[in-house]
């Protein structure tokens, strides 16, 4: 075998891709029954999803309850949607086919991509509309995912069943010996509400919408009453917090310590041990759990300890919950350890940013728009600030209110430096980070540099109840030394489409439009401001224009990555960016 069919077959073992087929990823050993006295559901897995495919949204009758139908928003017809496999440095695509009743957008959360690829809800594909999502996989390896992310439906969406696994591998992982293949297994959390079953009634009251949309059903991969049949070896889980509201403290219930190795943005710079931590929503963090010590027909249970929290009603956060049961049934070895030394993180100095952005977490009020952030909801056409590619920041996100909030900043990782001034962080705050829980009336620093894309991204609470009641902003990332989108001649009639296709290769189209003859240059830029080529430089009439533009001739064939193209007549600049994805 080659080394990549290794890996892939690794990555897969038992459960290996070949188109069209419905394969689950990370299945268990078969053939095995439950222990005789427990009860429950073998923990189900999404399909893998075929790179290059379709994802079709729409309303789609599920199993999620034994022997009832669940009409799910959802992915392919799968709840939760397919998960993605993909290797570090392959090229992702999708294409979206919404065939909902809604508005919609897919963003794959914690995934750097360009802005144009992000699922911003001003990019909404509208019903029976489609769009094809494809960037580079630049993201070190780790578990991330995808979601809705249309304008205040994004809760009702995630809750309806619009979410899936975007799991990055890295062949450059293997050496460190973690449990692979059917030992590295995949869990999402969510909640439901029992009352409702089996449908996922979406109806958020006042108190929802201050607290969150929570519920007392645990669902694991979209299996309730979830057991996994595990041997008496090492696992990695990958436990990724998709429920709307619920923020879950992870322990095992008979407090066995196991090892934190991977946050939000991947592995750790080192395993370390702990009986119980916190994971709020959109949070990932990944485990080893070692069950050697345990005897065939034993159980263990993954549960959420409970915690004080503030809210009141019917659903109340820091319920003590049983999440998954573990069934020890056999003796295979997955051959996996826990690494000693860990892959290198360097780390920020807050001594070296730039600048300090204060953000100030707030409730005022109560009805719509309670939950803010400086004091504004989100404005989906305002640009609340402009974040400098390449140059360190500190957030300092100051919650000023009684309440939990998961704060996600799209585009890059960041790190968590502090909690209340002390840097003494827990081990599932320390490494590459998208999402930090923010406590009551604590203030969290964070440090953060973008250096990938420029454009509009969202900074938001992971709560959907609060980002969807406006507990969001949007900013730009803007390159002061390289080149950014500008246009100074829209008024006068000057015109530069959006290039067609977009992203491209190798060639793609260019639109102008003049009100009056004169002499017009169209120059290609890279993403730096570095002259590339010259398209036009001479008289044109006016009227509209078109000119094609091959990045496969230029210098023996451009790389991937984002181009500017700059239209220069009279006084007049207009830049647009356009994307190379070979
Ligand atoms: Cu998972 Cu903008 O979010
Ligand atoms: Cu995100
Ligand atoms: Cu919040």
């Amino acid at each position: 075998m080659k080394r990549r069919e290794m890996i892939i077959r690794a990555i897969q073992a038992g459960a290996l891709i070949s188109a069209g087929s419905p394969l689950k990823l990370f299945a268990n050993e078969s053939g095995k029954t439950a222990l005789s006295q427990l009860t429950g559901n073998p923990l189900r897995f999404p399909p893998v999803f075929t790179n290059g495919g379709t994802m079709t949204l729409a309303l789609s009758p599920v199993t999620v309850w034994p022997g009832q139908t669940t009409n799910a928003v959802a992915i392919n017809g799968s709840y939760p949607g397919p998960s993605v496999v993909i290797q570090k440095g392959s090229t992702f695509t999708a294409n979206f086919v919404n065939q909902f009743t809604e508005e919609a957008t897919i963003h794959w959360h914690g995934v750097d991509v360009p802005a144009l690829m992000d699922g911003h809800p001003l990019d909404s594909i509208p019903p029976g509309g489609n769009y094809t999502y494809t960037f580079p996989v630049i993201n070190r390896a780790g578990t991330f995912f995808y979601h809705s992310h249309a304008d205040m439906l994004t809760a009702e969406h995630v809750f309806k069943g619009f979410a899936g696994f975007f799991i990055v591998d890295d062949p450059d992982e293997i050496p460190l010996g973690l449990p692979r293949g059917a030992f590295d297994v995949p869990l999402c959390i969510q909640d439901r509400r029992s009352v409702n079953i089996p449908q996922f009634v979406y109806d958020p009251s006042m108190n929802d919408v201050m607290n969150g949309f929570l519920g007392d059903a645990p669902l694991i991969n979209g299996t309730p009453d979830a057991y996994f049949e595990v041997s008496k070896t090492l696992y990695r889980f990958r436990l990724l917090n998709g429920s709307n509201a619920r923020i879950y403290k992870i322990a095992l219930s008979d407090n066995h310590p196991f090892h934190i190795i991977a946050t939000d943005g991947g592995l750790k710079d080192s395993a370390e041990q702990v009986t119980s931590f916190m994971l709020s929503p959109g949070e990932r963090t990944d485990i080893l759990v070692d069950f050697s010590s345990y005897s065939l027909g034993q159980s263990v249970t993954l549960k959420s300890l409970p915690f004080t929290a503030p809210g009141s009603g019917t659903y109340t956060q820091g319920t003590e919950m049983n999440l998954l049961r573990f069934d020890v049934t056999g003796s295979a070895s997955s051959g996996g350890i826990i690494p000693s030394v860990m892959p290198e993180i360097t780390y920020y100095n807050p001594a070296d940013a730039a600048s300090v952005r204060n953000f100030t977490l707030t409730m005022s009020g109560s009805g719509m728009n309670m939950h803010r952030i400086n004091g504004l909801t989100f404005d989906i056409n305002r640009i609340d600030w402009e974040t400098p590619l390449n140059t360190l920041e500190e957030w300092k996100i100051i919650n000023a209110s009684n309440m939990l909030h998961p704060m996600h900043s799209h585009s890059h990782q960041f790190q968590v430096y502090s909690r209340n001034g002390s840097t003494n962080l827990p081990p599932s705050d320390k490494g590459w980070k998208d999402t930090v829980l923010v406590n009551p009336f604590e203030t969290v620093r964070v440090l953060v540099k973008f250096t990938n894309y420029t454009g509009l991204f969202l900074f938001h609470c992971h709560n959907l109840e609060h980002e969807d009641d406006g507990m969001m902003l949007n900013f730009k990332i803007v390159d002061k030394i390289g080149i950014n989108e500008e246009n100074s001649g829209a008024a006068e009639g000057y015109k530069l489409h959006q290039n067609f296709p977009n992203p491209f290769n190798p060639s793609t189209n260019i639109k102008f439009e003049i009100p009056k003859k004169g002499n017009v240059t169209l120059k290609v830029y890279d993403s730096l401001g570095n002259e590339i080529t010259t398209l036009l430089d001479g008289f044109r009439n006016a009227g509209s224009h078109e000119i094609s533009f091959n990045a496969g001739l230029i210098n023996g064939g451009l790389s991937s990555g984002e181009y500017f193209y700059k239209l220069t007549a009279e006084n007049i600049v207009i830049t647009k960016k356009m994307i190379l994805i070979k």
